[in-house]
Parts: C-alpha cells; sequence; structure tokens
C-alpha cells in the first residue's frame, strides 16, 4: 500500500516552506554561514534583554507543564486588556491558524491584500479554506471600495476573515485608524496583524472597546527578540477569545517561552531603549540608502526598510548582494518587482552593506574580502550591558562607546542625572542608566552603586583595549569655572581627584560624593584618572565642568588609532 494515498488529497497538493540554504549561500559567497549578513528575515539584531539568557539558565520551568496564568496577566497589562481577551500562541503564526479553524469552513473564503504576509494564504489553504486577494494600491493603500464590494457583493465564496497587516510587510506602513473603523463595520472577523507595532506603528488594541469582531495580532519575534522562542498571541474580544481556547491546544506556548517573556517584562526600561536603538538605525539606514543612485527608501514604522528601484529589479540586486554574502528580500510579485525589503540590522552590518551596494550600484564587483573583514565576530561591539542587583539598590547600565551621545537616564536623583548626561553628551556615548536606591536612607548607595556599575559597563565596552588612543585629557569651563580631567584606559585603577565645593550639596546630592563617584568609577572601570577642579565660584558650575571633561577626555582616550594595535596586552593591562 502506498502510505501516501492515505492522506488528505488536498494536503498532498500543498508546498512546504524550505527554508534558505545557507550552507550553500555562504559556500557561494567563500565565508562560513555565520559570517552571512542576513537583513532578510526581519529579525532582531539587537541582543534581548540580558535577563531572557539569565532567567533561562536559572529555570527548571521545563520540568513540569507551563502555568500561563501570570503571563497572561502581565501580557494584559501591557497590551492594555485584561486577560480573558489573551490568547497565547506558538508565533503569530499558530493565532493566524486558529482563527482561521475558528472562523472558516471549507469553501468558505478569507481576504488577503496583497502584497501580504504568506502565512495567510498557506494557512487557509491548509483548512480548505478560499483565499480572494484584493491587491493593495501602488502606495500600499488598501483598496477599501474593492474590499467592502467583495463583501456586501456577494462573492461565491462567503468570506468570514479579512487579514490587514499595520504596520505592513514588507511596506513598513500603518494602516490609518479610518480605514480599519471602516472595515471593522463589515459582517466578517477582522485580524489586525501588529507583528511590528512596536517599532511605529499605533495599535488597534482600543477599538476592541466598541468592536467584538476584531483580533489583534502580536509577537515577541520582533520587539523581544525571541522569535526562535515562539511566542505569539492574539488580543481580542472575550467570546472569540473563549472560542479560540477550545482550539488551542493546551500546551501549545513551551515554559521557555514563558520564562524569557516574563523576564523581557520585568526589564522594560532596556528593552525600550533597545527599540529605540532600531528606530534611529533605521532612520540612518534610510538616510543612507537615500544617498545612493537608484534606490529610493519608503518610510517604514517597522524594523525593515522597503526600496523602490529605478534601474535593476529587486532579484538583480539581492542576487548580485548575495554573492558577497549579504542576504536581502526581493519578491516575485509583479507589483514588488522593482523593490527589495531591508531588514534594519547592527550598524556594523549597514556599513557592509551600504559599501557593497555602492560598488553594486556603480558597475564595479564588490570587494571580495569586504565581509570577511567586517564581520569579525564581535557580537556586543564596544557596547556592554551591565546590571547589579543589591539589597540597597538595583541598577542597569547599557553602554555603547561608539554611539552618538545619546542618553536615557533614570537614577531618581536629579542631579546625577545630569551629570551622567554629561558624560554621554560629551563622550559621545550612548547610555541608558537606571538606578532604584534607597533613597530613604539617603543617596549614599545609589551614587556609590551607579559608578561601579558603569564603570564595570566601561570596562567591558573597552574589550582587551589593544588599539586604543588610551590617554585623553580635557579642559572643560562652564562660566567662571574651570576643570582638567586626565585619564589613562591602561588598565591601572587609580584616582587622584581635587574638587572642593563650599556647599554640603547640590540638589539632592551631597557634595562629597562627587569626588567618591569618580574614585569608585576609576576603579572599578581600571583606569587611572586624575580631575580637578582648577577654579570656580558657583558649586553647580564647578561639578558640571568637571563631568563634561570627564566626558570629554573619556571619548578622546577610548577612541581606536589601528596603529596602536600591537601594544601589547597582558591581562587587560597595557
Ligand atoms: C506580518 C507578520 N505577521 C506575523 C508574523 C509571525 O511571527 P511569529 O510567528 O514569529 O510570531 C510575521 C513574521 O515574520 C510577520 O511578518
Amino acid at each position: 500500500m502506498d502510505i501516501m494515498s492515505l492522506t488528505s488529497p488536498h494536503i498532498r497538493g500543498l508546498e512546504a516552506y524550505e527554508p534558505p540554504d545557507w550552507e550553500a549561500l555562504a559556500a557561494r559567497a567563500g565565508v562560513s554561514p555565520d559570517r552571512l549578513i542576513r537583513l532578510d528575515a526581519n529579525e532582531n539584531y539587537y541582543s534581548p534583554s540580558p535577563r531572557v539568557s539569565e532567567a533561562l539558565a536559572r529555570s527548571e520551568a521545563y520540568r513540569f507543564y507551563p502555568d500561563y496564568g501570570p503571563l497572561k496577566e502581565a501580557i494584559a497589562r501591557y497590551a492594555g486588556a485584561s486577560p480573558e481577551q489573551i490568547v497565547l500562541g506558538n508565533g503569530g503564526d499558530e493565532i493566524i491558524d486558529l482563527s482561521i479553524r475558528l472562523f472558516v469552513e471549507p469553501g468558505e473564503a478569507v481576504i488577503v491584500n496583497p502584497p501580504a504576509f504568506g502565512m495567510y494564504s498557506v494557512s487557509a489553504e491548509a483548512h480548505h479554506g478560499k483565499v480572494l486577494p484584493v491587491p493593495r494600491n501602488r502606495d500600499f493603500s488598501l483598496d477599501l471600495p474593492a474590499i467592502e464590494a467583495l463583501v456586501q457583493g456577494g462573492a461565491a465564496a462567503r468570506p468570514k476573515l479579512l487579514f490587514v497587516t499595520s504596520p505592513g510587510n514588507p511596506d513598513g506602513q500603518s494602516v490609518p485608524v479610518e480605514t480599519l473603523l471602516r472595515l471593522l463595520k463589515l459582517p466578517l472577523a477582522i485580524i489586525v496583524d501588529e507583528a511590528y507595532v512596536e517599532f511605529g506603528g499605533a495599535s488597534a488594541v482600543p477599538l476592541l472597546e466598541d468592536h467584538d469582531n476584531l483580533i489583534v495580532l502580536r509577537t515577541f519575534s520582533k520587539w523581544a527578540g525571541i522569535a526562535g522562542l515562539r511566542l505569539g498571541y492574539a488580543v481580542t474580544s472575550p467570546p472569540i477569545a473563549q472560542a479560540l481556547e477550545r482550539l488551542r491546544p493546551p500546551y501549545n506556548v513551551n515554559a521557555a517561552a514563558v520564562v524569557a517573556a516574563m523576564a523581557t517584562f520585568e526589564d522594560m526600561d532596556r528593552v525600550r531603549s533597545t527599540l529605540s536603538t532600531v528606530i534611529t538605525e533605521r532612520e540612518r539606514l534610510r538616510a543612507a540608502l537615500a544617498e545612493l543612485p537608484g534606490i529610493e527608501p519608503l518610510p517604514s514604522r517597522a524594523n525593515f526598510v522597503l526600496c523602490r528601484l529605478k534601474v535593476r529589479t529587486g532579484r538583480e540586486l539581492a542576487g548580485a548582494l548575495a554573492e558577497t554574502g549579504i542576504l536581502i528580500r526581493c519578491f516575485s510579485a509583479p507589483a514588488l518587482e522593482d523593490a527589495v525589503r531591508i531588514t534594519v540590522g547592527r550598524p556594523e552590518q549597514h556599513d557592509v552593506l551600504l559599501a557593497a551596494l555602492r560598488s553594486i550600484l556603480s558597475g564595479e564587483s564588490p570587494d571580495p574580502g569586504l565581509l570577511s573583514r567586517a564581520t569579525e565576530p564581535q557580537p556586543e561591539g564596544r557596547r556592554a550591558s551591565v546590571e547589579r542587583r543589591t539589597r540597597e539598590t538595583e541598577v542597569s547600565v547599557t553602554l555603547e562607546l561608539d554611539g552618538s551621545g545619546r542618553y536615557e537616564i533614570d537614577t531618581r536623583l536629579g542631579f546625577l542625572d545630569h551629570m551622567l548626561a554629561q558624560i554621554a553628551s560629551h563622550g559621545l556615548f550612548d547610555l541608558t542608566v537606571r538606578a532604584r536606591g534607597d533613597l530613604h536612607v539617603d543617596e549614599h548607595h545609589t551614587v556609590e552603586d551607579v559608578a561601579i556599575v558603569l564603570g564595570q559597563a566601561l570596562d567591558r565596552a573597552l574589550g582587551d583595549r589593544s588599539g586604543l588612543v588610551r590617554m585623553g585629557h580635557a579642559y572643560a569651563p562652564l562660566d567662571e569655572a574651570l576643570a582638567r580631567v586626565v585619564v589613562d584606559l591602561s588598565g591601572r585603577p587609580y584616582a587622584v581627584i581635587e574638587a572642593c565645593f563650599e556647599t554640603a550639596r547640590i540638589g539632592a546630592v551631597g557634595t562629597d560624593l562627587l569626588a567618591h563617584f569618580m574614585e569608585t568609577l576609576a576603579f572599578n572601570a581600571r583606569i587611572s584618572l586624575h580631575a580637578q577642579v582648577l577654579y570656580g565660584r558657583n558649586d553647580h558650575h564647578r561639578a558640571e565642568a568637571l563631568f563634561k571633561a570627564l566626558g570629554r577626555a573619556l571619548d578622546a582616550a577610548s577612541r581606536q588609532d589601528p596603529r596602536r594595535s600591537s601594544v601589547p596586552s597582558t591581562k587587560g593591562v597595557l
């Protein structure tokens, strides 16, 4: 007997998803698969919260079937709904599948608006549904009159479900709320797929208040950076949620995904700061792409940028990039033949992409060594995240040495925040600091522990310290006050701080703690630090000049000079 003759003939006609052959692509480009730059799948190249890996390492939750109660509550709080409105899925993909099974009987229809995410049609067809495509307009807006005509005009297959993606894939544009409100009046269920909403879209969740035919689809794959753990969810009206629950396999979401999601929610400040980095990088990438001849990047509210090409087809451009080991997405649909979609990556990946694009677009072959040189594994870059929790304080710091002076600082001590901002903006570091300390006692522990954690982050971000300019100094005036800071990033901790103040406090910070902050920083960062307030009348000015000078001196010393890369490094001491 041919066993296949027992399987459903319908399923035999479907095609399996074929993942790209990374080995073959890498071999063609002459690099190992881990060197490929994969900007084709809208993954998140910025690490998830470090609490995720810590929590996974500690947890033994996998020994038992998972309990979804706390996660549903946390998601409900995050999404602005109640736990009864949340249905968990093994990725957003499973929510798509469950929804089709809930609404669509064999022969009934699902409306999609191509270009659209492929799983809508794949799942509909697997469940004997009919797919009714209503192509989007050239500017990617929905063809509302055509959708309304199809629903109201009595199509042969009765439409039960409509998929709308906002922000859209592959275009990255949000669907206006007026459009959603018009669609929600139609007699069918509407899935608003918000897989990318955290990167800048507006959510449709508030519309659930008045519309029980709405299902908002969300995922942890993109914003939380845990695509491999497969966690998605629906936010919907209680009756739809209850009905979906009848179909949902009891333990469809694995225990590791639950642990990772809870850890993500515990670290939202950092996750939000990573999201804003992705958004900033997206805008930088878009601006850089716009400078290239023949490429028109479109605005995006997602973690990718769609580009129209003026000269080549998307397939040609993606093919040429793939030869060098850089993967971007092209499309076979005629409306997108002249387009490519590029996922937002890390700045160093963008540098390689842009260099390769420049060569290809000017008719030259890209430098074959570009990729192997540029993607030497440096997963952290000159970047570090450090957290420290004690009975007195909880401090987390993220520091990117090659930043642009952006900062997000919240220690609950206004003057300390102001001083840390001086280090970031004058050092051109990207700095996130969050501290919660026992301020009901006094500010001592908070100031000291922020210095410890910032020092440790600086130490880690400096890596093995070879190739650094290493010494740097700066004078910084602030009106009548002048300060001077000299640093040596040698790895030898030492501090000489000469800073006298006339008042006991500036804001909520005791002035004696400012010198203590600098010393603690120097020892934890393993740097030699000589800092002096040379003169001044106003204490705020004296302190601010000192921190400005510190930022400038650190910037000068932490730059890299390839001529110095042969400086010997012994156990991190130069
Ligand atoms: C528009 C859209 N919806 C849903 C998904 C599914 O995401 P996941 O199954 O990883 O949650 C994706 C993934 O790329 C997507 O692009």
